[in-house]
């Protein structure tokens, strides 16, 4: 690593170890729509009316309820009270949660890593449906679960790039630049959804998702058998990874833990590679907007 690297990396470990590193904050409507979830009270009628003031979002999440993933009747929802019935409070987060990484990614166009920001989008779109579609396929996690976990993985990566923007030297060495990412995005990513209250589960996907070694605990600190959401969103990323560069499953993944505790051998793998990609390209463009 250079030197601006390394100047990088010791301003930035220090100030995540003294807390204060100034973290990205969610964007107001995905906020509102958040904190309005969460109550334990709240009736659809109000979540309807939260979400109705917002155009985009009101969009967007009809076009992710009548998405051929999620909407099995063939009827069309046409209004936010029923698309909410159906989909569930937990998928309108996610959605709220989808459109708040874009917007947050979208306000940083600067030229030189605006194509590293456009592919982070699209790789956390794809990371979040073949979630969602492992979760299904192969686990008892809810499949909104799955594509939220999904679309916040990496979002460490946001942040680390938009504050690389003050060390213009470190994006000229692209070594450097990768290396830093790929090594610190997962600590940064999870300080930040610990930041906004997210769920410890969501913590863990964002902190353990690269970890091929991972070793999953159960509630009691017990080794953990069964696959876990970090699992799930394991696997996705290397599904997403692989169809980004073009290339066909690796037959080494079956050897790596969570594809085992995940039951995926390669007959699935290619099931949910080759013949899920309508139900992942409709997941996509449905969150792409
Ligand atoms: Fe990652
Ligand atoms: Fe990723």
């Amino acid at each position: 690593m250079n030197s601006i690297g390394f100047e990088f990396v010791q301003s930035l470990s220090e100030e995540l170890s003294k807390g204060t590193v100034k973290l990205p904050s969610l964007p107001d409507i995905a906020l509102k729509i958040k904190n309005i979830l969460e109550d334990p009270d709240v009736s659809a009628k109000q979540v309807a009316r939260v979400i109705g003031s917002e155009a985009t979002f009101t969009a967007r999440l009809l076009k992710v309820a009548n998405s051929a993933a999620l909407n099995s009747s063939g009827t069309t929802i046409k209004d936010i009270p029923t698309a909410i019935t159906r989909m569930g409070f937990k998928m309108a987060h996610s959605i709220a949660v989808a459109i708040a990484m874009d917007q947050v990614l979208n306000s940083h166009s600067m030229g030189k890593l605006d194509k590293y920001f456009k592919d982070l989008w699209r790789h956390s779109l794809n990371v979040a449906a073949f979630s969602c579609v492992v979760a299904r396929k192969r686990t008892k996690i809810k499949p909104d679960e799955a594509l939220i976990a999904g679309v916040l993985h990496d979002v460490g990566k946001i942040y680390l790039l938009a504050r690389m923007e003050e060390y213009p030297e470190l994006t000229e060495d692209l070594q450097t630049f990768e290396a830093v990412i790929a090594e610190w995005h997962t600590g940064v990513g999870a300080a930040i959804l610990e930041a906004w209250r997210f769920s410890e589960d969501l913590v863990l996907v964002a902190d353990e998702h690269e970890m091929l070694d991972r070793v999953p605990t159960n509630d009691q600190g017990g080794i953990r058998f069964e696959a876990d959401l970090t699992d799930v969103v394991q696997a996705a990323n290397l599904f997403a990874h692989a169809i980004e560069q073009g290339n066909e499953m690796d037959p080494e993944w079956t050897e790596i833990e969570s594809f085992k505790r995940l039951k995926l051998d390669e007959e699935l793998i290619h099931e949910i590679m080759v013949q899920s990609k309508e139900e992942i390209d409709s997941i996509v463009s449905a969150l792409q907007g």
